[in-house]
């Protein structure tokens, strides 16, 4: 049998997980959990140690522990014709690494691949920096309607004035059915429409077809070449760069 400290944490780890409390939330006062028959003092803070330790509370301090921000401030949901655009949530890890682990996928990305602890820091990065007022990056997971199992992602990162720089990437098995097509325009639309940015760019390795044919399609305009704008694979690659401007879209 599990020591009553366990089940306890393990009842509130569920519970924080499951969102009953809000971030910046306390805990209950160790004291109340006494009184309400959950254990003695050392069993309630010994399960408050034990969701510390998992990262789920900050340090017990005056009159409870209080619930470490577990989500964006404001999640963001975009539902699009193909695919829903959604905050990552940390259950996404093999969905993730199925995607960044790739070097179908990464042989065209800024970063080469990535394993299992390196997806963990990208979705736990990602969440953080969704945290931050005012939030100045919407890294955002593609699903597909009615499957909440990750096939990509979609980024907007605010870079200049009243600029975002846009990036996408869609699970190889994936290509070819339009998701991306689809989640870079709900991206788009979305940071000209509620992000209130005026232009909107892409630089893509000039190689890169798929990616290419789709900015196009979108209407975005080529601007000209980034010399060896990043450092991937072992090489300096250029990148094309593309943009659009808020009154040139046509969502
Ligand atoms: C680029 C990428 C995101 C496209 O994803 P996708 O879901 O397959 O894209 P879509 O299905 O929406 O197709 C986009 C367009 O590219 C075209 N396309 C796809 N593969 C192509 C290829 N190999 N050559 C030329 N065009 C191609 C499609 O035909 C489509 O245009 P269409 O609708 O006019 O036919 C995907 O290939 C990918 O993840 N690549 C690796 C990561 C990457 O390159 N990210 C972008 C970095 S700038």
């Amino acid at each position: 049998m599990a020591p009553k400290w366990q089940d306890l944490a393990d009842r509130l780890a569920a519970e924080i997980r499951r969102g009953d409390f809000a971030p910046g939330q306390h805990l209950p006062h160790i004291r109340d959990l006494v009184a309400a028959g959950e254990g003695s003092k050392a069993t309630v803070h010994t399960a408050y140690k034990a969701l510390e330790a998992q990262g789920l509370v900050t340090s017990s301090r005056g009159h409870g522990t209080i619930v470490r921000p577990h989500g964006p401030v404001r999640p963001v949901r975009l539902v699009s014709k193909r695919v829903v655009l959604r905050e990552f949530t940390r259950d996404d890890v093999d969905d993730v690494l199925a995607i960044i682990g790739d070097d179908k996928v990464t042989a065209w990305l800024s970063f080469d691949s990535r394993n299992r602890d390196q997806a963990i820091a990208m979705i736990e990065g990602a969440l953080e920096r969704a945290q931050q007022e005012p939030r100045t990056e919407y890294y955002l997971a593609v699903t597909k309607q009615g499957d909440n199992r990750v096939i990509g992602f979609a980024r907007i990162s605010f870079a200049g004035v009243k600029a975002g720089k846009l990036g996408y990437a869609i699970a190889a098995p994936e290509w070819g059915r339009g998701y991306a097509t689809d989640a870079a325009r709900a991206l788009t639309t979305f940071a000209f429409t509620e992000l209130g940015l005026h232009r909107i760019s892409a630089a893509i390795g000039p190689e890169n077809a798929a990616s290419i044919a789709m900015v196009e399609k979108l209407g975005f305009t080529r601007e000209g070449v980034l010399r060896d704008h990043v450092f991937t694979n072992g090489s300096w690659r250029d990148s094309i760069l593309y943009s659009v401007l808020e009154h040139e879209w046509q969502a």
